[in-house]
């Protein structure tokens, strides 16, 4: 399979130029398919998607305000359910906030800057079905929004979710309808800075896709 991309690589084939050139091995595709018929992703967006690692070791300097306002603004985008807008974002930004932080998680990986993306739960969309709420759903694409925006601006950025919750509520006066959902450690990446193995220990695309039902058991 890996001979099929790396050829078709050669004869210029659009596929293997965005999804399969760089982990072919996870993208099973019939040998002989047309790879033509594959429509491509830009690849600005391509390079977005495969390039972002959980960055884990920073500079020391504190982001600036602009880069923050920018990686903000595209969290803002992001949708949510009926476009009720529950999250609440906590900006930490200073040396004080960031010391705090380092009571709440192991996980601060010294960064000079972070973002607690949380939810209001009082302000979710409820699926009456079964009375699940969207609020934590919308705070994780607000935070997916900004994790690439911020890879898109050069800054390195881990998602965390090793936190105590309550230590991150008495530390930052969290109200209890507020409930954080992601933690974002960011900064400019080290020198050292490099993914850990886990970031290309991907599962077959057919292992994680199934088409048009679940098997019956
Ligand atoms: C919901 C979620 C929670 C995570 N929590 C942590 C965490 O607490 N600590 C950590 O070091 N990385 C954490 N990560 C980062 C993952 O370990 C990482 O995304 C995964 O291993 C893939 O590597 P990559 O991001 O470099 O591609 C988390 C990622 C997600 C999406």
């Amino acid at each position: 399979m890996r001979d099929l991309f790396l050829n078709r690589a050669k004869e210029g084939c659009r596929l293997s130029r965005t999804i399969g050139e760089e982990r072919p091995e996870i993208y099973r595709i019939e040998a002989g398919s047309d790879l033509s018929l594959y429509p491509r992703v830009s690849m600005e967006f391509e390079q977005l998607i495969t390039q972002r690692y959980s960055v884990r070791s920073f500079r020391s300097e504190h982001l600036p305000e602009t880069v923050i306002h920018r990686i903000l603004a595209a969290g803002h985008k992001a949708p949510t359910g009926c476009n009720n807008q529950p999250q609440r974002i906590l900006v930490l930004n200073t040396d004080d906030s960031i010391a705090k932080l380092k009571g709440c998680t192991k996980c601060h990986f010294d960064a000079p800057t972070a973002m607690l993306i949380c939810h209001n739960t009082k302000e979710s969309w409820v699926r009456k079905y079964d009375g699940a709420l969207s609020s934590p759903v919308d705070a994780a694409i607000v935070a997916t929004h900004m994790m690439l925006a911020a890879h898109d601006l050069g800054v390195g950025c881990c998602w965390v979710m090793h936190f105590d919750p309550d230590a991150m509520g008495s530390a930052f006066h969290i109200p209890p309808h507020i409930e954080p959902a992601a933690l974002l450690v960011m900064g400019y990446p080290s020198e050292e800075a490099k993914p850990l193995p886990l970031h290309t220990q991907t599962r077959p695309l057919e292992e994680v896709v199934v088409y048009e039902s679940f098997p019956q058991e």
